[in-house]
């Protein structure tokens, strides 16, 4: 039984390409708790072909952003569900505007974030690693061709269904989206980064990453930054672990 607050409560941040899909899945493989993706609950609504889906189909399309209200009433209302179950944010909140309403509806059930990391990758590898992405649609596993190949060329390694390439993966659409992180997801970053008066850096490039152990349980903003395939990793698990140290494994669950 849990005494305290020790739910899991955190946001994965980072450019479009930086890796929040791909490594909130491999946290999945190893925790027990629930993920909820902005960009796949947008794209099962395209696929669905709801009213939302066919605004989110030209937003998406455009490299644009869903209105913060429309995104607050379909993440917002999946978190409350969530109750206290352990939960990780990717993709939402991802203006001030987003961050603003999620703190105010947390804070009013006295369970405010508890972490946001955000991955911090250079601009000139994520252009390349978008260009070779391949997504299985339904479920929203990734793959990229060098990193981490399907099993069967052009399949999804559970269901064996094709894998497809999204719409908004193109040079041209990446650019607006690279445009819209920096125009109104550094706010957000800076939001949180004022909010808990702590920010960590991991700078895989140079090998001076700071254990995580070092880092506060009271910090609420880690920024990691990686340009290649297992740097991020190792860091992200042991700050998941030694924040979060009442998570189930997932194989206990
Ligand atoms: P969304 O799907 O969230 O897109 P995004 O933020 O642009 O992020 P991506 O999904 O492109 O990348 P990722 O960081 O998950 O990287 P991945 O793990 O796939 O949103 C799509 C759109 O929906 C938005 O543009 C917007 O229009 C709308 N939207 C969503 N949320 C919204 C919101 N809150 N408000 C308003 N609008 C919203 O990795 C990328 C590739 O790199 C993969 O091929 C992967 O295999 C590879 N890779 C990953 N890690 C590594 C590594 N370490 N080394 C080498 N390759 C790697």
């Amino acid at each position: 039984r849990r005494v305290s607050d020790d739910q899991m409560r955190m946001l994965i941040v980072g450019s479009p390409g930086s890796g929040k899909g791909t490594q909130s899945t491999r946290l999945l493989k190893h925790y027990d708790f629930s993920v909820l993706s902005a960009g796949d609950v947008l794209r099962s609504h395209i696929q669905r072909k709801t009213d939302i889906g066919q605004r989110a189909d030209a937003v998406i399309k455009q490299g644009g952003l869903m209105p913060d209200q429309v995104m607050m009433d379909l993440i917002g209302a999946e978190v409350k569900t969530l109750g206290a179950a352990d939960w990780l944010l990717d993709g939402f909140p991802r203006t001030l505007g987003q961050a603003q309403m999620l703190d105010e509806m947390l804070d009013a059930q006295k369970k405010p974030l508890r972490l946001v990391v955000n991955l911090d990758v250079p601009e000139d590898v994520i252009l390349d690693r978008i260009l070779q992405r391949w997504t299985h649609l339904p479920s929203g596993r990734v793959y990229n061709l060098s990193y981490n190949p399907p099993k069967v060329e052009g399949k999804d390694d559970v269901t064996g269904e094709p894998l497809s390439k999204r719409e908004d993966d193109n040079v041209e659409t990446f650019g607006k989206r690279l445009k819209s992180f920096h125009a109104q997801t550094e706010p957000m970053l800076e939001h949180y980064r004022q909010k808990s008066g702590s920010v960590i850096d991991i700078d895989c490039r140079t090998q001076t990453s700071p254990d995580a152990s070092t880092t506060s349980s009271q910090d609420l903003f880690v920024n990691l930054r990686g340009d290649t395939s297992n740097q991020i990793w190792p860091h992200l698990v042991a700050i998941v672990q030694s924040r979060f140290p009442a998570l189930k494994s997932a194989s206990s669950s």
